[in-house]
C-alpha cells in the first residue's frame, strides 16, 4: 500500500516511522481537493455577504450596508411574502367584487360561489366546526353535564330544518348578529302530570293533539300547528327533528327548565354574533353564510320580508364598519 501512494525518493516524512516501512509522509494532498478546498472558502465569503449569515435579531438598515442580513436582500419572510402576494393578486379578482355583494347576488353567480365555498371551508373549520361538527353535522355534548345538556351543542346546519331560517340572507344574520333563543321555564306553571304529558305528545310528533299545548300558551311561541316561529327560533315540534334530547326524559327536561331561561338547570343555546369584536370580517360573513347555505339544506326562495331586506342592507354597513 505505502509503496502505491508514497513512491520512494525524496519525500521526507514527519519523522513517524514504525518498523521501517510504515511511515507518515509530508506529501501536499491532491490539487483537486485543494482547489475544493479554496473555492469552499470562497462561496463562504460571498454567502456572507450575499445572504443573512449572523443570526442577529435585528432586520433594520444599520446592517445592510456590511453586509449582515445579506446584500442580496434575501430572507425567508421576503420569499413567503413574495408567494403570499401571488396567492392575493389571483384572490383579489374574486375578494374585490364580494365586498360590494349582496349573500344572495354571490350564490347567484356560480363562479363567485364555488370560490367562496372553497375558502369558506377553511373559515367555518377555524370559527363554527368546534360548535356546529365539521360540514354542519353537528356534535354531541358530553361530559359531566351530559345529564343536564346532553344533546345537540349547535343546531345540525347540513339539514332543511332551520330554527330561524335557512335562506342565505336569513343565514347571513344569524352570522353578523348572533342568535339566543328563549323558552321559559314551565317548572312553576305545570305539574308534574302536565309536564308528562305535553312530553309525551311532543316525542311522538303531535303536540297540537294535546288540548294543554293551547291552554298553557305553547302555540304563543311554537304556532297554532306547532310548527315553529322562525322570528323567534322557537322549535319545530311535529318533525321529530331534535334540537335537544328528543327522549320523553329529555323533552321533559326542556319543558321543565326551559331554554336560555336564567334557570341554573336550563339548556342553553348561544349563537355568538362574529361581527361583534371583529371577530370575523364582512366579507368573511358573507362567504361562510354562502357556505353554509351551499351544505344544501338552504331555503331557495330568497324571500325575506321588505322590512328583513331593508334591515340586511342597512346591517351591511355597520358590520364593515365594525370588522374595520
Ligand atoms: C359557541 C358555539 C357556536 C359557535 C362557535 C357557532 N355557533 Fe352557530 N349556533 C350555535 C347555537 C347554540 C345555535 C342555536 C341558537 C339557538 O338555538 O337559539 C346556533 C345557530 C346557528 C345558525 C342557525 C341555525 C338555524 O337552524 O336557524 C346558523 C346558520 C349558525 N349557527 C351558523 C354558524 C356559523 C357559520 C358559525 C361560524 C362563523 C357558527 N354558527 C359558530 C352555536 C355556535
Ligand atoms: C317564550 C316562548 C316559548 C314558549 C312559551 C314555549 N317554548 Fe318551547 N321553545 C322555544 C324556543 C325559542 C325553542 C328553541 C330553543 C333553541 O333551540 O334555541 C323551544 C324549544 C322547545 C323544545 C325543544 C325542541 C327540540 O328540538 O329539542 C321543546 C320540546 C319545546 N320547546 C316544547 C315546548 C312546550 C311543550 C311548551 C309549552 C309548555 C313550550 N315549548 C313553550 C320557545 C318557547
Amino acid at each position: 500500500m505505502s509503496d502505491n501512494h508514497n513512491p520512494a525518493g525524496g519525500v521526507p516524512t514527519t519523522g513517524h516511522v514504525w518498523d521501517d516501512d510504515l511511515a507518515d509522509f509530508t506529501n501536499q494532498p491532491p490539487k483537486w481537493w485543494m482547489l475544493g478546498l479554496t473555492a469552499s472558502a470562497i462561496w463562504v465569503c460571498v454567502y456572507f455577504l450575499m445572504y443573512p449569515a449572523v443570526p442577529i435579531a435585528v432586520s433594520g438598515t444599520f446592517f445592510e450596508g456590511v453586509g449582515l442580513p445579506g446584500s442580496g436582500k434575501w430572507t425567508a419572510i421576503n420569499e413567503l411574502a413574495a408567494d403570499q402576494k401571488v396567492l392575493d393578486d389571483a384572490r383579489a379578482k374574486y375578494e374585490n367584487k364580494l365586498k360590494d355583494m349582496t349573500p344572495a347576488a354571490i350564490l347567484a353567480d356560480a363562479e363567485l360561489s364555488e370560490y367562496v365555498i372553497r375558502s369558506g371551508k377553511v373559515l367555518f373549520s377555524d370559527n363554527c366546526a368546534a360548535c356546529h361538527g365539521q360540514n354542519g353535522v353537528g356534535t354531541i355534548q358530553a361530559g359531566k353535564f351530559a345529564m343536564r345538556e346532553q344533546g345537540l351543542m349547535a343546531p345540525v346546519l347540513n339539514d332543511d330544518d332551520w330554527l330561524f331560517g335557512g335562506t342565505v340572507d336569513t343565514i347571513h344574520e344569524t352570522i353578523t348578529g348572533g342568535r339566543q333563543g328563549m323558552m321559559v321555564a314551565h317548572k312553576d306553571m305545570l305539574s308534574a302530570a302536565e309536564i308528562d304529558s305535553l312530553a309525551n305528545s311532543v316525542a311522538a310528533g303531535t303536540p297540537t293533539a294535546n288540548p294543554l299545548f293551547a291552554e298553557k300558551g305553547c302555540t304563543a311561541c311554537h304556532g297554532e300547528d306547532g310548527k315553529g316561529i322562525q322570528a323567534m327560533g322557537s322549535a319545530n315540534l311535529t318533525d321529530k327533528i331534535w334540537r335537544f334530547d328528543g327522549s320523553v326524559e329529555g323533552i321533559k327536561q326542556t319543558i321543565t327548565y326551559g331554554v336560555n331561561s336564567g334557570d341554573k338547570d336550563a339548556r342553553v343555546a348561544v349563537m355568538p354574533s362574529f361581527t361583534a369584536g371583529g371577530k370575523l370580517s364582512a366579507v368573511e360573513m358573507k362567504k361562510l353564510a354562502v357556505y353554509v347555505y351551499k351544505f344544501g339544506g338552504g331555503t331557495p326562495e330568497a324571500a325575506p320580508a321588505p322590512v328583513e331586506a331593508a334591515a340586511a342592507a342597512s346591517d351591511a354597513p355597520a358590520a364593515e364598519a365594525v370588522a374595520k
